[in-house]
C-alpha cells in the first residue's frame, strides 16, 4: 500500500466540544503519522476555496459560515493508504448512517456538525494540503516504533 498524505479539520464543532485529543488520538493510535499540525480560523476566502466543489448547493452558504464560525484544529496525516483509511474512520457524511466506532458515529448527530473533515481522495488531498499549510509547515521525520507498524 502506497504512502499517502491526507488533510484533516477537526471542525468547529469538535474545537469547541473538547473532541480534538479524542480525535487525533483515534489516528495516533491507528498508527497513522502526523506530519502537519495546527490551529486556525479559517477566513471565509479559503473556506470558498476549500469548499468550491459544494458552490451553489443548496447548503453551501451555511457550510462555508459554519466553518468560518470559531477555530478549527487542521492536520496533516501521513501513512500506507491514509486516504481511504481516514475516510473509513470519520465514518458516512451522515450521522444516522454513521456506524459505531467512527469518529461521526461515536460524536456527531448532525450532518452540518459532524465534527470532521478529511479529503476524499488523492486530488483533493494534495490540493487541500497545499490550501492549508506551507511546504515548510509539513514534516519529514521517522518514529522509532515505524517497522512494527507499516510493512516495506
Ligand atoms: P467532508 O468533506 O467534511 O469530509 O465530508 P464528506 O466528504 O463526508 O461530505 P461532503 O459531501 O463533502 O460535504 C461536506 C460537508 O458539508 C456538510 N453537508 N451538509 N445539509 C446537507 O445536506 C449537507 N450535506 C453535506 C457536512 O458537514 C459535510 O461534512
Ligand atoms: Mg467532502
Amino acid at each position: 500500500m502506497a504512502t499517502e498524505r491526507t488533510l484533516i479539520i477537526v471542525k468547529p464543532e469538535g474545537v469547541q466540544r473538547g473532541l480534538v485529543g479524542e480525535v487525533l488520538a483515534r489516528f495516533e493510535a491507528r498508527g497513522m503519522k502526523l506530519v502537519g499540525l495546527k490551529m486556525m480560523q479559517i477566513t471565509p476566502e479559503l473556506a470558498s476555496r476549500h469548499y468550491a466543489e459544494h458552490q451553489g448547493k443548496p447548503f453551501y452558504e451555511g457550510l462555508v459560515a459554519h466553518i468560518t464560525s470559531s477555530p478549527v484544529v487542521v492536520g496533516v496525516l501521513e501513512g500506507p493508504g491514509a486516504i481511504a483509511i481516514t475516510r473509513a474512520m470519520m465514518g458516512s457524511t451522515r450521522p444516522a448512517e454513521s456506524a459505531p466506532g467512527t469518529i461521526r458515529g461515536d460524536y456527531a448527530l448532525s450532518v452540518g456538525l459532524n465534527i470532521i473533515h478529511g479529503s476524499d481522495g488523492g486530488d483533493a488531498a494534495q490540493r487541500e494540503i497545499a490550501l492549508f499549510f506551507s511546504p515548510d509547515e509539513l514534516v519529514n521525520y521517522t518514529r522509532s516504533n515505524e517497522r512494527w507498524l507499516t510493512e516495506e
